[in-house]
């Protein structure tokens, strides 16, 4: 069955330089078992004639001896994958096809692995996921995991192929009742681009062909849209990322840093960062497979050199002096649990991450997230595929990014000590300082005021804590004026007053009228506001409090800060979200009004931006969902948080 051993395409590693001049779509695919993966693979390979002669002589005659009426081309993808399983130090598989637009590389792994191997090399950093729906089974479980995994993953393109359409007898009622369901589910995720098309891979409707058994179909086949989708959007060139892989140094003269440039881009002349060491130096020369170049970036294999000798071995990393990247031994991440055996909070597992490993302990699982509906629930462990948040801690500090910002150094494996098994994939969402840390520690900043000393609090967080039957947070409500973040954070307040949680509300219109009575409404002014509440939230939940501020805050930046001033988990940033039209037809205080006709200047959503979040930890749209509601999902996620506890409510 397997095919002969003429070069096979799964032997080609890395393709990408076959035809450099290209544009390339990298992507993954997703299915069960019996989802017709391989079929599809086939398909493409077959329709897009990147199969050789003797491989396809070879499925024929395997095809033929099953006593199949058809070629069947899952026997390629199979049989290319049993060569390559006895070949253990290959454990994904990179597909190459082209066309005459567009090269691709399918990154064919069975199972989870992929997204693993994805994260980790970054080599196949998938900008498209085909997640394959078998028409007579609808969608599983399994489908919305896929979605969810390759929008954790931040991949752009999510193609959901409806396959098996045959089985159906090509029935659009079908098609459109998965396409509805799927695409409920995917609002939630925050799917940039998703696209549904119906499809036979084994009879190759809408594959490579438009199929004339769906003519209520009137979409692009499937290799029409890998071939146009819009490439290269999440490649991040900005942040300069070295994870040095080897050192070469052939004699006393010459001394090279080998490794994939990560992110970013780097050239002869820069000044560098060694971390973890922190020596700083220059680039004298980057060298790639041909010979000295001006200029390398993201994603590719150099050799680089700098002007001083330092200590640097594989492990460390070279950024930019200017552009440094997080560095903590605290982290919290979504976890992507892979293992037949559960996560057990006691095992030292093995981090690895770039070029680096570390052992690590996951010290806390914050929640575990129901596939189907999205919620978080409370888990004491993280079992076969299940996905969770949680915090890390590590034996030595990891240098990383946001996963959000940066895939590469934000990606992470756990890797099981005993049996050497990957048994989960994370993604990281930020550092985490205890509160000791935070509050013990002003943050740097100049203050005029020299004899100005911090003293600490007579009564400690943990103390008022204990006392208080919850935990202290800012809950941090943004949006447009209008949007409902006074309405919404007034009857938050109202039921945990009720429920005997010590609150403080901070509300912009009475800030103003005392603490910033001074400040108006320009970018300045506004930050000052910001800067003012975030000190004054941050003293209030020092003491204990949980502190709801409702500032419009249009400033992503400002309310960074303010996020930075309390530790990881205790700072919720809450987007009320309502269209503007909503928030000028609701208009409760006049001054859309006004600031339509002109008469007021710099007024949010009319003549000053508003930046929304990018990831805050809730999203509430008051455009379609009554006050009552969205107040018992922010209960909701004080509990999961632990905030507030559980029965108390
Ligand atoms: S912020 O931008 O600095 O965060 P803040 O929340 O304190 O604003 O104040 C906003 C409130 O002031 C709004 O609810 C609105 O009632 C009022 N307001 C008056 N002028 C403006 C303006 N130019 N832009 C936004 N809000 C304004």
């Amino acid at each position: 069955m397997t095919p002969t051993s003429a070069p096979s395409i799964a032997h080609i590693e890395e393709p990408h330089d076959l035809f450099p001049t290209m544009d390339l779509l990298r992507l993954s695919t997703a299915g069960s078992v019996d989802d017709g993966k391989s079929t599809l693979i086939g398909r493409l390979l077959y329709d897009t004639k990147s199969i050789f002669e003797d491989q396809l002589e070879a499925i024929e005659r395997a095809s033929r001896q099953r006593g199949e009426g058809y070629v069947n081309l899952a026997l390629l993808t199979d049989g290319l994958r049993a060569e390559r399983e006895q070949n253990i130090t290959i454990d994904v598989a990179y597909r190459y096809f082209a066309t005459p637009r567009r090269k691709f590389i399918i990154a064919d792994t069975p199972g989870h692995v992929q997204y693993t191997r994805n994260m980790v090399t970054g080599a196949s950093t998938a900008e498209l996921a085909i997640v394959l729906v078998d028409a007579r089974k609808g969608v599983l479980t399994q489908s919305r995991r896929h979605g969810f995994i390759a929008s954790l993953l931040g991949i752009p393109h999510l193609v959901i192929c409806v396959n098996k359409m045959d089985l159906v007898d090509y029935s659009e009622e079908v098609f459109e009742e998965i396409r509805d369901e799927y695409t409920g589910f995917a609002s939630k995720l925050g799917v940039k681009d998703l696209t549904f098309l119906p499809i036979s891979a084994l009879r190759g409707d809408n594959v490579a062909a438009k199929s004339e058994n769906t003519p209520w179909y009137d979409g692009s086949t499937l290799l029409h849209h890998l071939e146009t989708v819009p490439v290269g959007s999440s490649r991040n060139l900005v942040d300069f990322r070295f994870p040095v892989q080897y050192v070469i140094r052939p004699d006393q003269d010459y001394r090279g840093y080998a490794g994939r440039v990560a992110s970013g881009t780097i050239q002869p002349g820069e000044e560098v960062v060694v971390l973890p060491g922190g020596g700083q130096t220059r680039v004298v020369a980057v060298e790639g497979v041909n010979g000295e170049m001006p200029e390398a970036s993201a994603g590719e294999s150099i050799v680089l050199r700098v002007e001083d000798e330092l200590d640097i071995s594989r492990g460390d990393m070279i950024v930019r002096s200017r552009n440094l990247p997080l560095v903590g031994t605290r982290l919290e991440a979504i976890l992507c649990w892979m293992s037949d055996r559960p996560l057990d909070r006691s095992t030292h597992y093995f981090l690895r991450h770039t070029t680096r490993e570390v052992q690590a302990v996951v010290s806390e699982l914050l929640y575990r997230i129901d596939i189907d509906t999205l919620h978080r629930a409370p888990a004491d462990t993280l079992e076969l595929n299940d996905i969770g948040r949680i915090a890390l801690t590590t034996s030595a500090p990891i240098f990383f990014d946001p996963y959000e910002r940066n895939r590469e150094t934000g990606g992470f494996v756990l890797v099981d000590p005993h049996t050497n098994v990957t048994v989960a994939a994370g993604m990281i969402r930020h550092e985490v300082r205890t509160a000791d840390e935070v509050l013990g520690s002003r943050p740097e900043r100049a203050i005029k005021s020299e004899n100005a000393v911090w003293e600490e609090w007579n009564i400690g967080l943990e103390e008022r804590e204990h006392r208080n039957g919850h935990r202290a947070a800012v809950v941090w409500f943004t949006g447009l004026s209008g949007s409902g973040k006074s309405t919404i954070a007034r009857g938050l307040e109202r039921a945990l007053f009720d429920a005997g949680v010590h609150t403080m509300l901070l509300d912009g219109d009475q800030v103003r009228h005392g603490l910033c009575s001074d400040l108006g409404f320009s970018p300045a002014d506004r930050e000052e506001n910001i800067r003012r509440i975030g000190e004054v939230a941050r003293l209030f939940y020092q003491q204990g409090n949980v502190v709801l501020c409702t500032f419009v805050s249009p400033y992503r930046a400002d309310r960074e800060s303010a996020r930075a001033l309390i530790p990881a988990g205790r700072f919720v940033e809450v987007h009320v979200a309502a269209d503007l039209q909503t928030c000028i037809d609701r208009d409760p205080k006049g001054l859309y009004r006004r600031a339509l006709a002109g008469e007021i200047a710099e007024f949010t959503g009319v003549s000053s931006p508003y930046e929304p979040p990018e990831s805050p930890e809730m999203h509430l749209n008051t455009s379609t969902t009554g006050p009552d509601e969205l107040i018992e999902h922010l209960l909701e996620e004080l509990r999961v948080r632990r905030i507030i506890p559980p029965r108390k409510f």
